[in-house]
């Protein structure tokens, strides 16, 4: 295969955020990832990464490009080189990348661990499927785990012995240092070295490429004074808290869904997949951790929390919820009966059943309530008061304002105190934490204040949807406006239109922006938008978005993929104009035709006549559009 034909794969099967992840603190940004340019100092951050294209870009120093330029202008690598690393990353084989003549590359120890858990995983499996794992299988038949499920997850069983895997393992020349820096064997004060795992179902833990980093591995019955579960140490390349089980299986679905389903154990993954619930991910029975939450963000945000509903799972909830809520998600709690866990929910009920119990999803607010009140914490004034402000704290930490006077309704509702008693206090608390916290939260209050009133007479940006009334020429237009100095030129100095001759509100609002910010001298506009604090997130999202999604990435970007050919943007921007003008045109004689059906016939005509003129400019902007000159 040569490299041209690999380079797509390579680049589809890299996860730029993690990538760029390794050099840059990425922030979630919409739906880009933002951070400080690697490329060029800078105090404010303008580098954009675009999950969804696969792509960079820095409007600070327009640096941009794909993965494969990411290696070679940041770790200067040849393009070859980058292609190899990268491939290597994602797990290809090095067959496909090693020209005949060249040796071998020494594997690094991160490598020969990978190899050795990928050869571990193997073994157990074909343990598994042995007549020697008979055990394992009836264990598998009882738990309703499928063939197809057991492959999926590539469960396995380790023999009862002592030496088994390592004997295997060494047998394929993996030494013995490297068996004991993955994990898989021990060592005695006696200095006697033995298998870890032993008469246990393996299961496997992935990354989120695929690649096996560690295992759970289960007793496959009750045995006094032994752990359930047994599991991987922390190794080079295995730590718990930026893991999460089912990662790799589940995160396609994560993202058709943007939302993930959180339970503990390992089981519980299973059985969802099984059910159809593909986007489970488990926790592992540690609690959430925010590296686990960053994982999570690229794909989605909304998490619904299944957790056990025993002491040590609701409490894990609670902390869930504090650290998910702080960092933007979506968090909906599903309730389980007591003593069951999603697993057992599916084996006994089936999936429709559990579909149920995820509708049924409460938000953390009607969580926390409710677990209030059957402690029986709600009862007198004290109480009342110190859980409102327990809420309060957590209302306030999420970040997106807009949701505090929902979650503050809800709240209100639920307890029975009008929303603005409950505001007063919000204002006081945060006027507090005002006084004592840094100069950052004060920023944050003056927000708070700002937006509080103007919530219901103006028009603030609540959703995403916000930005649906905007044509799809009227997107061409700010875009051009943002990616090309020139256009700017054109449409504000040559031209002077303004933003009377848009259709929507919201690009008139936009295009307004973009003008003052024009002639206010910004020379780089989207860089000033990203950088400027009264910018609304909403709307930096909204055009930096649109900024990526210009086709003219650069030029150094051609390297890479075909040549783009120069655009015209002065044809694309009359265009653009043009089918805005007959948009309009086309919605009035839509108006017209409606008023005449309740009109008596004797009047027919001059709507008639109406409607005639409309065609007839129509027509003269079509042809303008075509350039037909007569
Ligand atoms: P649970 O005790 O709830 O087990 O632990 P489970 O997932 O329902 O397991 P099954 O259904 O009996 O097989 C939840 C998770 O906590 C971790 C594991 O990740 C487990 O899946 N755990 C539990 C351990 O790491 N060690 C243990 O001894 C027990
Ligand atoms: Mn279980």
């Amino acid at each position: 295969m040569s490299f041209g034909d690999i380079k797509d794969r390579v680049i589809e099967a890299t996860d730029l955020v993690m990538l760029i992840g390794e050099i840059v603190q990425l922030r979630k940004s919409g739906r880009n990832f933002q951070g400080l340019c690697p490329f060029h100092n800078e105090k404010s951050p303008s580098f954009l990464v675009s999950y969804d294209k696969n792509i960079y870009k820095c409007f600070g120093c327009g640096k941009s490009g794909n993965a494969i330029s990411f290696m070679m202008e940041y770790h200067g690598l040849s393009f070859k080189e980058s292609l190899k690393e990268l491939g290597r990353r994602a797990g290809f084989s090095t067959s496909e990348f090693e020209e005949s003549k060249e040796t071998k590359e020494v594997l690094s120890q991160r490598d020969s661990i990978f190899r050795a858990l990928e050869l571990a995983t193997d073994y157990f499996e074909k343990a598994l499927k042995s007549n020697l794992g008979q055990i394992g299988k009836e264990y598998l038949n009882q738990r309703d785990f499928s063939k197809e499920t057991i492959h999926e997850f590539r469960l396995g069983l380790s023999f009862d012995g002592w030496d088994n895997l390592m004997n295997e393992l060494k047998r394929q020349d993996i030494p013995e240092t490297i068996l004991l820096s993955a994990g898989l064997i021990l060592k005695n004060d006696n200095g006697k070295i033995y298998d870890r795992f032993r008469n246990r179902l393996m299961f496997p833990i992935q990354n989120f490429m695929g690649k096996v980093i560690g295992f759970g591995a289960r007793m496959l019955k009750d045995e006094p004074n032994q752990p359930k579960y047994l599991n991987s140490p922390q190794t080079e390349v295995y730590d718990k808290s930026n893991t999460l089980y089912g990662i790799f299986q589940a995160k396609n679905e994560i993202r058709n869904k943007k939302a993930a389903i959180l339970v503990e154990g390992y089981a519980d993954v299973i059985s969802l997949h099984q059910a159809g619930f593909k986007h489970a991910v488990a926790s592992s029975g540690t609690s959430l951790t925010k590296q686990q939450l960053d994982l999570l963000n690229k794909f989605c945000n909304t998490i619904y929390i299944v957790y056990d509903a025993d002491k040590a799972g609701i409490s894990a909830t609670e902390r869930a919820i504090e650290l998910a809520v702080e960092n933007n998600f979506e968090i909906l709690i599903v309730n389980l009966p007591p003593g069951e866990d999603p697993d057992s929910v599916i084996r006994k009920n089936g999936s429709a059943v559990f579909t149920a119990y995820l509708n049924q999803a409460i938000s953390f607010v009607e969580f926390k309530v409710n677990l209030a009140k059957s402690n029986n914490g709600l009862h007198t004034p004290k109480q009342k008061s110190e859980f409102i402000i327990e809420l309060l704290k957590i209302i306030n930490r999420i970040p997106n304002k807009l949701e505090h006077s929902d979650f503050i309704q809800q709240l209100s509702e639920l307890i029975g105190i009008s929303a603005s008693q409950l505001k007063s206090v919000y204002l006081e608390k945060s006027k507090i934490a005002k006084l004592v916290e840094s100069q950052d939260s004060a920023k944050h209050f003056h927000q708070i204040q700002h937006q509080e009133p103007s919530l219901s007479e103006s028009k603030i940006i609540t959703d995403n949807t916000y930005f649906d009334n905007i044509l799809h020429e009227e997107e061409i237009i700010l875009q051009m406006i943002l990616t090309n100095e020139k256009a700017g030129k054109v449409i504000f100095e040559t031209y002077k239109i303004n933003e009377d001759k848009l259709f929507s509100e919201e690009a008139k609002d936009l295009f307004a922006l973009l003008k003052e910010l024009y002639f206010s001298g910004s020379k780089n506009l989207i860089h000033t938008i990203i950088a400027d604090e009264d910018i609304d997130n909403m709307i930096k999202d909204y055009l930096s978005e649109i900024s990526l999604n210009s086709d003219e990435i650069s030029e150094n970007w051609g390297r890479f993929t075909q040549t783009m050919k120069p655009i015209d943007f002065k044809r694309i921007i009359q265009d653009s104009y043009i089918n805005i003008e007959i948009y309009k045109l086309n919605l009035e004689s839509e108006r017209i035709k409606n008023q005449l059906k309740s009109l008596p016939s004797s009047e027919h005509l001059v709507f008639l006549q109406k409607i005639k003129d409309l065609n007839e400019k129509k027509s003269n902007l079509l042809i303008k559009l075509k350039r037909i000159e007569f």
